[in-house]
């Protein structure tokens, strides 16, 4: 089962955010998630086989990019130059590699690890390995890729409250690593920018007409392709996920005239660092931890990923070693918590010390309503929208009903050939390793008029608004089921859609989306992850080209990927207006003042329109304004992490991989997971009660008074103490106790797990410092 897991098919997860995993993957993650026994298990890549993009016509055994760690230089690093580091590491290589007049290493680094990345045949490898100052070699690993409307859904405006507070981002630097960037797009225009503070040590490596200002102050290329030597963007990602982070503002911005509006990133005025690590096959661990590594030295504020593997223990995860690294030098680290949805444990990037962002939808929808023959309309979404499609009724079939093969009722590539479609609307089904695009495309090969597209009970009620090729509606599960039952209903079905354009104002909206990657987390049960959900579905921003023949061009598309830069540009704002605060304090900010209701003011839904659960949410649904004045922050510095690490029985040697210095666990005196300083608790509670404490800074005005309120989790006792607390000095630290004493079984009922929350509310009405508790029941 695990073989499943190919780098191809993680690609097409996170980019395209269309497919449906099989079953049996999803049960895959389910049974993890369940068993105790598998605690040590996790789903591993296959090796990249046909990933070799240097031309090395003389090799003919193959050869892969390996990641080589080394004992750490102790006489002073900082005395080694990039040279003589390069030197040593080239001295190590065994005698084969130095005979070819070639480049074997591609990238040494100094800031995320003590180590470099080479191309090596197994022999060399083990050679390399076999050295003393060696500690590992492994091959590399191929990572997957994971607006006009969201500054106002989310309560930014010109003028008022955080954008008036934060400066916009002002002097705020954001390295993003993703697939490159199109340097020229209006949205990346410096217009009364400030030139980069002076601390940026970074470079661009576009020449010419397009290349970087004030707003996009560094672009680099790390991916080794010989066809890849600027850091163009040729996927779209990169260009859609940076604009979403800091793009400036950009009047009339749409797509086929739809979401029309002023495009603006999160953080206007904050300068943006392109790390190209992706290319549309994936990101190479070797790119990403170079990235990484470059955009610390760079000088870079906030690191935003848009990608990620499966999950992997710290030690063993890039992702995770680059932004510990980073947070030592206070930089903030926001991922996508992936598109593996809504599965539990299917979450990427779960360490601690990033910000893992899940995806929610926005109060936008793009009308496309189908209208039946029998007069039942349903609603559905679509971005392309022609103006001159009949309202007149035309026939409609069902793609699998006639279809010679198990593919039709996907409309899979090729399968309407022998279907009659010809001006009629066709129904076709979500999934089946197909983008939802391409089902359009098929269709419309096959001469049909217009597609219905239904979702799958997967997705139920969260249809995507995609820049289609022909007249679509994407519609709901149910809507689906109803509009099948309806065809086999009559001999002469018919339908048509009517485009009713863009429409704002959602009471269901922020809801998860079906895609969001769930917790509980695997690496660290004992920590709560996502942390919280952002913005992710049908999200506009910039893309290299134009779609619709419209300049600028936009494109409106899906994921966490998506979901991350949001968070990423609103941590710039907290980063300008609290100079001060460390990244684990800016998490807390975000998470303790998240919106737990939507629009409505309703409990946040999920796809199947039910109240979503605490590894769904997070903390819930992000509020900028709120974040930047929490009152109260659980903050952790860096070496806090150590006796967290150790307690989660990592050996000496692990942690000492995660903070690139030597660590004796026997001489920290370690923690459970639940009791590091984290902005939420994750509980495995078995039959015996567990006791913790946190730490509260006041962030807030010197003298306050908080006081206590408890959503006791189903079936779990909570006792906190004191009941009430009060700061007399800013920056001043209270701790206060925590048990959970787990109640009699029967009232769990079949619960597998409950939540809840600890509220600290200030006696003058004006903070509310919320933290989540998730309890699973062993
Ligand atoms: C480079 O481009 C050429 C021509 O478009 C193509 O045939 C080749 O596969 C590309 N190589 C890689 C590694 O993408
Ligand atoms: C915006 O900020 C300025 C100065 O920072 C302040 O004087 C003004 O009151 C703020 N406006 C609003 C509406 O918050
Ligand atoms: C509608 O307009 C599009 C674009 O101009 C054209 O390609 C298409 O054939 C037209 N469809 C009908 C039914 O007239
Ligand atoms: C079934 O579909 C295949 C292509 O998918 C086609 O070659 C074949 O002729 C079809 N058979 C019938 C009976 O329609
Ligand atoms: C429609 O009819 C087909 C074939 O009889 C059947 O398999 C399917 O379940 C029916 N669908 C609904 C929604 O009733
Ligand atoms: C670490 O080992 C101790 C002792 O065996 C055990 O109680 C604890 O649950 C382990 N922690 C984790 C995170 O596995
Ligand atoms: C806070 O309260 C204390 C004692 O009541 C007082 O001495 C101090 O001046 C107050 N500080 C501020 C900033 O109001």
């Amino acid at each position: 089962m695990l073989a499943l897991l190919t780098n191809r098919m993680l690609t097409i997860l996170f980019i395209n955010m269309e497919l449906i995993l099989p079953l049996s993957f999803a049960l895959m993650f389910v049974l993890i998630s369940i068993c105790p026994t598998s605690a040590h298990r996790h789903p591993k890549f296959s090796l990249p086989k046909d990933y070799r993009y240097f031309p090395d016509e003389k090799l003919e055994v193959p050869i892969l990019t390996y990641i080589v760690r080394v004992k750490k230089v102790d006489q002073g690093d900082d005395s080694l130059q990039s040279n003589d580091l390069h030197s040593w590491y080239q001295s190590l290589l065994p005698a084969s590699t130095k005979t070819e007049n070639q480049q074997r290493i591609t990238f040494s680094y100094r800031n995320v690890m003590d180590g470099f990345a080479v191309k090596l045949t197994p022999e060399e490898a083990k050679a390399l390995q076999e050295k003393e100052e060696v500690v590992s070699a492994r091959p590399e690993r191929i990572f997957s890729l994971h607006t006009t409307h969201t500054p106002s859904f989310l309560g930014l405006h010109q003028g008022l409250g955080l954008w008036n507070n934060s400066n916009f981002g002002k002097g705020i630097i954001i390295g993003i690593l993703d697939t490159g960037i199109t340097p020229g797009h209006p949205s990346f225009r410096d217009e009364g920018m400030a030139a980069p503070p002076a601390k940026w040590k970074g470079h661009c490596e576009f020449t010419g007409g397009r290349t970087c200002n004030n707003k996009l102050i560094g672009a680099r290329n790390f991916v080794k392709n010989p066809n890849t030597t600027l850091p163009v963007d040729e996927v779209g990602h990169g260009t859609h996920t940076a604009s979403t982070a800091a793009g400036t503002h950009v009047k009339g911005a749409n797509v086929f005239g739809n979401a029309k509006g002023t495009a603006v990133g999160m953080a206007p005025d904050a300068h943006l660092a392109m790390y190209k690590v992706c290319e549309p096959v994936g990101c190479p661990e070797s790119a990403i931890l170079a990235g990484m590594d470059t955009a610390i030295h760079d000088g870079v504020d906030v690191l935003s990923l848009s990608l990620g593997g499966p999950s992997f223990p710290f030690f063993d995860d890039p992702i995770a070693l680059g932004a510990f690294s980073a947070i030592q030098n206070g930089i903030f680290v926001s991922c996508s918590a992936g598109n593996s949805g809504p599965f539990y444990s299917s979450l990427s990037n779960e360490a601690p010390w990033i910000l893992t962002v899940g995806a929610s939808t926005i109060d936008r929808k793009i009308l496309a309503i189908a209208k039946l023959g029998n007069g039942i309309e349903f609603i559905g979404q679509s971005v392309y929208q022609p103006n001159n499609f009949t309202s007149t009724l035309l026939p409609l079939v069902y793609a699998g009903a006639n279809g010679n093969d198990s593919s039709s009722n996907f409309c899979a590539p090729g399968s309407l050939k022998n279907v009659d479609v010809k001006g009629k609307v066709v129904l076709c089904e979500i999934g089946g390793f197909v983008r939802r695009v391409d089902k359009g495309q098929e269709v419309k090969n096959a001469g049909g008029a217009a597609m219905i597209l239904m979702n799958s009970q997967i997705e139920e009620f969260n249809p995507f608004a995609d820049v289609h090729v022909l007249p679509v509606t994407h519609v709901s599960f149910a809507a689906g089921l109803a509009i099948q039952k309806y065809i086999n209903s009559t001999s002469t079905p018919t339908a048509t859609i009517l485009f009713e354009g863009t429409v704002i104002g959602n009471p269901h909206a922020p809801a998860v989306t079906s895609f969001s990657s769930r917790g509980p987390s695997f690496a660290s049960p004992g920590i709560l992850k996502p942390d919280i959900i952002g913005p992710g579905q049908n999200i506009l921003a910039a893309w290299p080209v134009s779609l619709d023949n419209n300049v600028p061009s936009f494109n409106i598309i899906s994921g966490t990927s998506m979901s991350c830069p949001h968070l990423s540009g609103i941590a710039a704002l907290l980063k300008n207006s609290h100079p001060d605060w460390s990244p684990a304090a800016i998490k807390s900010a975000i998470v303790t003042t998240a919106n737990t209701v939507n629009l409505g003011r309703n409990p946040i839904l999920d796809q199947r329109l039910r109240p979503a659960d605490v590894f769904a949410t997070g903390a819930g649904h992000v509020n900028p304004l709120n974040a930047n004045d929490p009152g109260l922050v659980y903050d952790i510095e860096p070496n806090d992490y150590i006796p967290y690490l150790c307690g989660l029985n990592y050996t000496d040697k692990q942690v000492g991989l995660i903070l690139n210095q030597n660590v004796k666990c026997s001489q920290v005196k370690s923690i459970p997971e639940a009791q590091l300083n984290y902005p939420s608790f994750s509980i495995r509670l078995g039959s015996s009660s567990q006791f913790y404490t946190r730490t509260l800074t006041n962030v807030g005005p010197a003298n306050i008074t908080y006081s206590l309120e408890i959503d006791a989790p189903l079936a779990v006792g909570i006792s906190i103490g004191p009941a009430e607390i009060t700061f007399t000095e800013v920056k001043q630290k209270v701790t206060y106790y925590v048990g959970f004493y787990p109640e009699d079984k029967k009232i769990r009922g079949k619960n597998l797990f409950s939540q809840g929350s600890i509220k600290w509310v200030s006696t003058n009405g004006r903070y509310s410092v919320r933290i989540p508790i998730a309890v699973v029941f062993l």
